[in-house]
């Protein structure tokens, strides 16, 4: 069942969101060369609590943290560790989901560490593309594997692979709701979209094959052919008009 977010329960995941937004506009001057991404994963912990946030990910079927940190052809749910170590023209994505008064958002994006290399800042700006234009489809009316089709669809275009083994999904109280929103397939299929419904959204794509594999720690997801990935996230919330953007500064709608 996707349930229906009313008003007040709508107005806490917005806060979440806010709240996440800060944290993500100080990555940058954290993410530096020579930090571990358990330094990172400490820092995001003193991060959520002096904003009364819960962590949603730490305690999750016996994760320990506070966020995913992956990083080059790590694609998503990086663990934290001591020796993973940030350096020059890395591409690492931060993900973390946390609740606010008992409803969550959640949120990733994909930075390039130090000088920027082309190649890199291309396939950042795709998903980013195939985000929104997931986030278009987000409306009352259509169709769920609309999101999904349309964010293929400019992922492909520009030639980069659509990972298939992970999806967004619905969000709410829990971090993890129904439906599971493919980030592939054919448009017009699956549930009618209702305005209160509540979508985190978050396309991977890589620089080659799309295949992927959970490592030996059980959660860190890597591409087959080690080729470097990118992914993004932001929380949504389906209205009458715009889809409304929880995990941004300035929310259309
Ligand atoms: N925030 C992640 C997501 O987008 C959570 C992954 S599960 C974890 O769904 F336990 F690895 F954190
Ligand atoms: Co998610």
């Amino acid at each position: 069942m996707i349930t229906l977010k009313n008003k007040a329960s709508i107005s806490k995941m917005e806060e979440a969101g806010r709240l996440l937004v800060e944290i993500f506009d100080n990555l940058a001057s954290i993410v530096i060369p020579g930090v571990s991404t358990l330094e990172i994963d400490s820092w995001v912990a003193v991060e959520l609590k002096k904003r009364e946030l819960t962590s949603k990910t730490k305690g999750y079927v016996g994760y320990r943290h506070v966020s995913c940190i992956s990083i080059n052809d790590e694609v998503v749910h990086g663990v934290p560790a001591a020796h993973k170590i940030i350096k020059t023209g890395d591409l690492v994505k931060v993900d973390i989901c946390a609740s606010f008064k008992g409803y969550c958002a959640d949120m990733a994006r994909s930075l390039i560490v130090g000088h920027s290399d082309p190649a890199l800042q291309k396939m950042i700006d795709v998903v980013q593309q195939a985000l929104d234009k997931g986030i278009d489809k987000a409306r009352a009316g259509n169709r769920l594997s609309d999101i999904s089709a349309a964010i293929q669809q400019e992922i492909e275009r520009h030639g980069f692979g659509v990972v298939r083994d992970f999806a967004g999904h619905g969000i709410g109280k829990s971090m993890h709701e129904e439906p599971e929103v493919l980030n592939f397939g054919d448009p017009g299929k699956g549930p009618i979209l209702r305005a209160g419904m509540a979508f985190a959204l978050e396309p991977m794509v890589t620089m080659g094959s799309y295949e992927v594999y959970i490592t030996q720690d059980g959660w860190t997801v890597k591409t087959v052919d080690k080729s470097w990935a990118a992914h993004v996230e932001d929380t949504i919330v389906v209205t009458e008009g715009e889809p409304k953007i929880l995990t941004r500064k300035i929310s259309a709608g």
